[in-house]
This record gives structure tokens, C-alpha cells and sequence, in this order.
């Protein structure tokens, strides 16, 4: 359902995404993981035909991101790492505004816009405007909106966010059954490695290449890990990409200090 072969993205002389390639199965819920800066989403944003890529190409059910955006348009919803909504809207206007986007005939808009509105459990408050929504409705008024015109492909850049553990725990019970019950293929960035351990398949980017693609359980066994995270961090290593020391370089070096002055 996706095609990824040798993708490059560079922004100026820094490499992003460094020769990356792997495909995602139709129906599959794939974990997209990697450090902060590891390059995902600037990968999502190329599959979603935001971004075009330095080189490489990138397909979505055979039609290419670049040369054939709206083919991939019609068939990906796409839910931002960063909020998108507009707020000054109600959360049906903002979702009667994405079905008129996606040319959605006025009754399978409303018919979508209830159903979807059902399925994030945001009904009641349709008619409120979203700047009086708390973070984790505005979270699932996104995902609801990913969905309005039924796509075949559903990109979610870490949309879990900033929740509590209930909203995080429903959300990931609708991903789910979205991608169980309806076969739709889920792409999912999260550094969350209990909801990454949920994943038919985890691929793992650090500074922009390839370092791991299988199944949860078949990583932690090769590593003979006792988790999901133990495997990240043995392949990542360093725990803080954009300071040059860890946590427990400083907090060794402020103890060699305090020795050297007592
Ligand atoms: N428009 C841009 N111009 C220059 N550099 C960019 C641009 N967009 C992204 N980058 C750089 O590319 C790298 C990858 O960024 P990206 O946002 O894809 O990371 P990420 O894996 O999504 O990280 P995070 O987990 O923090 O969301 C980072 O070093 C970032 O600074
Ligand atoms: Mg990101």
C-alpha cells in the first residue's frame, strides 16, 4: 500500500531522510519510530505530498507522491504532529469545511461528518467552537476529520501526544479497530513503545536511515531485550540527540566538579 525506495531528503547540506526504503502492507498497523529529528516527520510530510523528495520515490497504492498528488490525496487522511484545526470554528464546521476540500457531495458530508463524530465520541459537542475544547478532544476532532472522506491510508504523526491515559487508551482503541475491523492501513509516528509494541510492524529511523523493520516481538527477541524500549535504545544509543551530553555525563562531570572543590 506504501512504496518507499531510496528516499533522500535534504535541507540544504543536512541529509534528513538517508536512502530509506521499506513498504507497508494494506490493512497493516505500522509504527514509524526514531529520536527526536530522526527524519519521520519529514517522511510522512513527502508521502502525504507535502514535501518533495532531494531523490528516491514514494507511492501510495501504486500512484507516486510526486508526480500523481492528488491520486494519493483522495486516498490518505493525515492527522499533523502539530494542531491544525481552526479554532475559531465549531468542530462541525471544521469538518463540513474538509468534506467541501475533499468535494464530498452535501448528504455523504453530513452522513460522514455524523459518523465520524460518533466514532471520536464528539457528538454532543458538534456545535462547540474549538477553541473551548480541551487538548485531548481537539486530538480526536483531528483524527475524526482524517477520516471524513474515508481514506485508504491513515498517517498519524504521533497523535497521542499530550493525553491523559483514558483519551490515549480510547484513541488507540479506535486505531485499532480502524485498522482491525476495517482494514485500513494505519502509519503511526509515536514515542510511545507500549503503543509501538501494539503495531503489526515497527520500523526504526535514526538520523535518517533504516536501523530495524519487523515485528515487535521478533525485535525484542533478536536483541534478547526484555521490551520494546531496550531494543530503541540499543539501537539509538545516545538518549538526547540535540544536546552533545546525556543526563548522566553532566550529572558525572557535576560530581567530578563538587569532588575537585571539596
Ligand atoms: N524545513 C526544514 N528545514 C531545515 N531542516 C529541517 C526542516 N524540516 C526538518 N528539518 C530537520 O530535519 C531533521 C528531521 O526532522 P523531522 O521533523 O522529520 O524529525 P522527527 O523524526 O519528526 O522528530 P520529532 O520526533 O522531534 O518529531 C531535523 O534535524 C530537523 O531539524
Ligand atoms: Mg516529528
Amino acid at each position: 500500500m506504501i512504496e518507499v525506495s531510496r528516499l533522500v531528503k535534504k535541507f540544504g547540506s543536512f541529509t534528513a531522510v538517508d536512502d530509506l526504503s521499506f513498504e507497508v502492507r494494506p490493512g497493516e498497523l505500522f509504527g514509524f519510530l526514531g529520536p527526536n529529528g530522526a527524519g519521520k516527520t519529514t517522511t510522512i510530510h513527502i508521502l502525504c505530498t507535502l514535501l518533495a523528495p532531494t531523490s528516491g520515490a514514494a507511492s501510495i497504492n501504486g500512484f507516486n507522491c510526486l508526480t500523481q498528488p492528488q491520486e494519493v490525496r483522495r486516498r490518505i487522511g493525515i492527522i499533523f504532529q502539530d494542531p491544525s484545526l481552526d479554532e475559531r470554528l465549531t468542530a462541525w464546521e471544521n469538518l463540513e469545511f474538509h468534506g467541501m476540500i475533499y468535494h464530498l457531495p452535501k448528504g455523504l458530508r453530513r452522513k460522514r461528518m455524523e459518523e465520524v463524530l460518533v466514532l471520536v465520541e464528539l457528538s454532543e459537542r458538534r456545535h462547540s467552537i474549538v477553541k473551548t475544547f480541551s487538548g485531548g478532544m481537539k486530538r480526536r476532532l483531528e483524527v475524526a476529520r482524517g477520516l471524513m472522506h474515508q481514506p485508504q491510508v491513515l498517517f498519524l504523526d504521533e497523535p497521542t501526544i499530550g493525553l491523559d491515559p483514558q483519551t490515549r487508551h480510547r484513541l488507540w482503541g479506535t486505531i485499532e479497530r480502524l485498522s482491525r475491523a476495517d482494514r485500513m492501513t494505519v502509519f503511526l509516528t509515536t514515542h510511545s513503545m507500549e503503543e509501538a509494541s501494539l503495531c503489526d510492524r515497527v520500523l526504526i529511523l535514526d538520523r535518517g536511515k533504516l536501523v530495524a523493520l519487523d515485528r515487535p516481538q521478533a525485535l525484542v527477541a533478536q536483541h534478547r531485550a526484555k521490551n520494546l524500549e531496550e531494543v530503541f535504545l540499543a539501537l539509538t544509543g545516545h538518549d538526547l540527540r540535540d544536546n552533545g551530553a546525556s543526563e548522566a555525563e553532566i550529572s558525572r562531570a557535576s560530581v567530578r566538579r563538587l569532588k575537585r572543590w571539596r
